[in-house]
Order: structure tokens, then C-alpha cells, then sequence
């Protein structure tokens, strides 16, 4: 597992960007498992400004989000969709067939997660994986639990998730879905590469247990110590307890 610890969290987001810009010029029919949240905003803010620059293309790359809220559509505003649309998807030239969010609107849920891990097979995995860490240690919405699922699937949010991402719902985390469809553990461990991007000093903690505590079920980013291929990227307010 190979640390890099930047000075501002704006630096962390520049790093990956350059990161990610590299990759797609290396392996421009690369395979990204793509974040949400808080923390990616400003990487994609500047991946964005890398393709405006010609640094960045993907018209060849394929990406799978790692999760969906279930029970909205796609063009519901919490969605993680919307999201995807405004800080990547509209200003890249991401072909939308090669742009993989899971549809958490669809009744059939079962077709919807089989449906979504048969194209990863499809696309022969994931080669790349971003993710975020949720204060308690989640990784796409696989949350601390006594067994964890290795394969996409539905689950429940826990309170705390709903709370973090109530900016997403004009900032009434009530009206935050109450579940969600998710990657499963497997499938992240089986990218031939992984990147965590954390910062902010409401991660130290979790960070410091998930990369440096035991392998635990109840803490889903310490499995990531199991991984051969782990680049950390985060920012001094997140390392102070490493
Ligand atoms: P955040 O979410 O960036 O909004 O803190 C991270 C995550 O839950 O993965």
C-alpha cells in the first residue's frame, strides 16, 4: 500500500486528477469504478479542467459508479446520477452507454444488480477503482456489518450515511433513500488497482483504522490492506493518525 499525503485537500485533488488523466493516456480503453460524495468534488473538478485541456480523453474508457440510492430515478436531483452528470458526465466525452450507474428506480432490483455485474464481466473488470470512505468505514455503501457481500446488491443505509449525504436533499437528510443498491467487497478487491481518496480531519480516525488497525468485517476499508495494488491519496488533515 503506497501513501501519498498532500498538503491541502485541493493538492490531494489535483494528484489524482494528473493520476487518472495519466491512466486514460496509458490505457485510453480503461475500466474505472468511479465515487460520490463530498470528497470527489474537486477531483473531478479538475479531471474536468485536464479534459478541457486535452489531457484527458475518454472516449474509449468505460466506468461503473460504485453506487445508487434505490427507490429514486436517475433525473431525481439526490440521485447519484445527477450528481455524476454535473461533475463529470456532461463535460467529458464519456460516451453515456459506456457510463455504468446502477438504475435504483427500477422495481426489478434483482435484474438491475445482475444486469450491472455482467457488464463488469463484460468489460473485463475493473481496472481502476476510486473510492471514498465514510466515517464509519464504508466503502460504496458496503457498511460495517458482521458478513459483507462480495457482489452488487441491495442494502439498507444506516443513519449516519443518510445524515452525510443530506446535502444531496437540499440538506433534510429525511428525505435521504432509505436504501440503496451497491458494489459489493469482491468485486473492489478483484480492480487491478484501487485508489482511496479521503481528507478532512473527520476522516483521520477512520483512516487510521481502516489502513493501519486489524482486517475486520466491522471496519469494510481495512480489507483494502488485502489488496497488492492500493494507492492512498490524502491530504495532512486525514494523516494525523496514521
Ligand atoms: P464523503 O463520502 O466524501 O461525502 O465524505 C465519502 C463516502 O461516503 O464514500
Amino acid at each position: 500500500m503506497r501513501i501519498v499525503i498532500h498538503r491541502t485537500a485541493q493538492d490531494a485533488g489535483t494528484a489524482l486528477a494528473r493520476f487518472v488523466a495519466r491512466v486514460l493516456q496509458l490505457q485510453p480503453d480503461v475500466t474505472l469504478g468511479l465515487p460520490t460524495g463530498q470528497t470527489p468534488i474537486l477531483f473531478y473538478r479538475e479531471l474536468v479542467a485536464l479534459h478541457r485541456a486535452g489531457e484527458a480523453d475518454f472516449r474509449q474508457a468505460t466506468t461503473f459508479n460504485l453506487d445508487e440510492f434505490a427507490g429514486i430515478s436517475g433525473d431525481d436531483p439526490r440521485s447519484f446520477r445527477t450528481f455524476m452528470r454535473k461533475h463529470l458526465f456532461s463535460h467529458v466525452n464519456l460516451p453515456p452507454d459506456r457510463a455504468h450507474v446502477l438504475d435504483g428506480g427500477r422495481k426489478d432490483w434483482r435484474s438491475e444488480i445482475r444486469e450491472f455485474e455482467s457488464a463488469m464481466t463484460a468489460a473485463g473488470g475493473l481496472d481502476l477503482v476510486l473510492l471514498g470512505i465514510g466515517r464509519n468505514g464504508h466503502i460504496g455503501f458496503n457498511a460495517p456489518a458482521s458478513a459483507l457481500a462480495a457482489r452488487t446488491h441491495r442494502t439498507r443505509l444506516m443513519a449516519g450515511t443518510r445524515r452525510a449525504n443530506a446535502a444531496l436533499a437540499g440538506g433534510d437528510w429525511r428525505r435521504v433513500p432509505t436504501h440503496a443498491l451497491s458494489m459489493g467487497i469482491g468485486t473492489m478487491l478483484e480492480a487491478r488497482a484501487v485508489v482511496l481518496l479521503a481528507t478532512g480531519s473527520d476522516k483521520a480516525g477512520v483512516i487510521g483504522r481502516a489502513l493501519r488497525g486489524p482486517i475486520t468485517t466491522r471496519l469494510p476499508a481495512s480489507m483494502l490492506q488485502l489488496h497488492p495494488n492500493v494507492l492512498v491519496v490524502i491530504d495532512r488533515a486525514a494523516a494525523t493518525r496514521l
